[in-house]
């Protein structure tokens, strides 16, 4: 007769084998091989037993553990294999798949994409500053006199506390200067806001992207340089480009860039772009001021800054007739930029 050991085993074997799921399987597993199992509770067993005994019955014990386990494995390895065969039994392959709607990024966003990438090639790391504004960094500092006419409650919206919209990101110079010491080289694009009345080419919120580079030795050479150079990558290596002479408060000499181009919407026309110059030493004072010392020493240091419409660029390059388009949230336009 054979031993209760090897009993115990084939009924193991037998139970694996008709296991017809997972659980069935441990179930099975954990009644034979488990802690309190029957066929583990043989190693308590065998301390009872004689030395002539024990290692006959020892051997039993390990065999029935190890065939046991390895049908269990193969059994679950099995179980597992038509498990998968039967999921995919059920998928119809040749129905047609679920598309996934893919977004696009908005023409601003592609717009900026693009001039990012090419400032970041010339060195123009990102700066930002935040869109409510006091009075000081958007004018003073900018040497914007008191009765300028910018500041006036007809173009800016103030807040009851004394702060603004800021009405141009220029802001942002001075943000940056007072943080840092020069060298500085930075682009800082971000919303402005001002009380125009709306229509194809006026928001009361647009876009712009600001500049600023100081260091020793910037001079008009080097300005003039970097925007030609930003705007033939952005608009074709045919671009003309002029610079006229200007004013701003903020920088002097100042100038205004339009640039000529086949290629654009509106391109037999010379298109304003974008105002330049060197910033003025007054900045560097009301900055020196701020910050408590001479860092921005204008004998020292010298610098340009710009500042370009990010609406009218992308209008430009995308050939968009009205820019009420970028807030209106229409799929039908959006989708024209995927
Ligand atoms: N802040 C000016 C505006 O909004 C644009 C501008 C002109 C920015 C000259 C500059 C600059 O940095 O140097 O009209």
């Amino acid at each position: 007769m054979s031993h209760e050991l090897e009993q115990l085993r084939d009924a193991a074997l037998a139970e694996v084998v008709a296991a017809g799921d997972e659980q069935t399987l441990e179930a099975t597993r954990i009644r034979y091989l488990g802690r309190s199992g029957t066929i583990s509770a043989w190693a308590e067993r065998m301390k009872s037993l004689s030395k002539e005994e024990k290692p006959a019955v020892g051997k039993l014990l390990n065999e029935a553990r190890t065939s046991v386990t390895a049908a269990i494995a193969e059994r679950a390895d099995r179980l597992r294999t038509e498990k998968e065969a039967r999921a995919l039994a059920n998928i119809d392959i040749s129905l047609p798949g679920t598309v996934a709607e893919m977004g696009t990024l908005h023409p601003l966003t592609q717009m900026l994409e693009r001039a990012i990438s090419i400032f970041r090639r010339m060195g123009f790391a990102l700066a930002e500053g935040p869109d409510v504004e006091t009075e000081w960094h958007c004018f003073d500092a900018l040497n914007t006199a008191p009765d300028h006419p910018a500041r006036n409650e007809q173009d800016t919206f103030y807040l009851r506390d004394g702060r603004l919209l800021r009405t141009h990101t220029s802001t942002v110079q001075i943000r940056t200067m007072e943080k840092a010491p020069p060298p500085i080289r930075i682009i800082a694009p971000g919303s402005a806001y001002r009380r125009d009345e709306v229509d194809a080419t006026h928001s009361a919120q647009f876009h712009q992207i600001e500049g600023l580079y100081v260091d020793e030795k910037v001079t008009v050479g080097v300005l003039k340089g970097t925007l030609e150079f930003f705007l033939r990558e952005l608009f074709g290596a045919e671009t003309q480009i002029r610079f006229r002479p200007h004013y701003f408060p903020f920088t002097e000499p100042s100038f205004e860039i339009d640039v000529k181009s086949k290629a654009l919407r509106g391109g037999e026309k010379w298109l304003e772009m974008c105002g330049c110059g060197m910033v003025h030493p007054a900045v560097y004072e009301q900055v020196n001021s701020a910050r408590g010392d001479n860092a921005y020493d204008p004998e020292k240091w010298s610098g340009f800054a710009f500042g370009l419409g990010m609406d009218r660029l992308a209008m430009i390059l995308f050939g968009i007739p009205d820019l009420r388009y970028f807030g209106a949230n229409d799929l039908r336009f959006l989708k024209q930029f995927s």
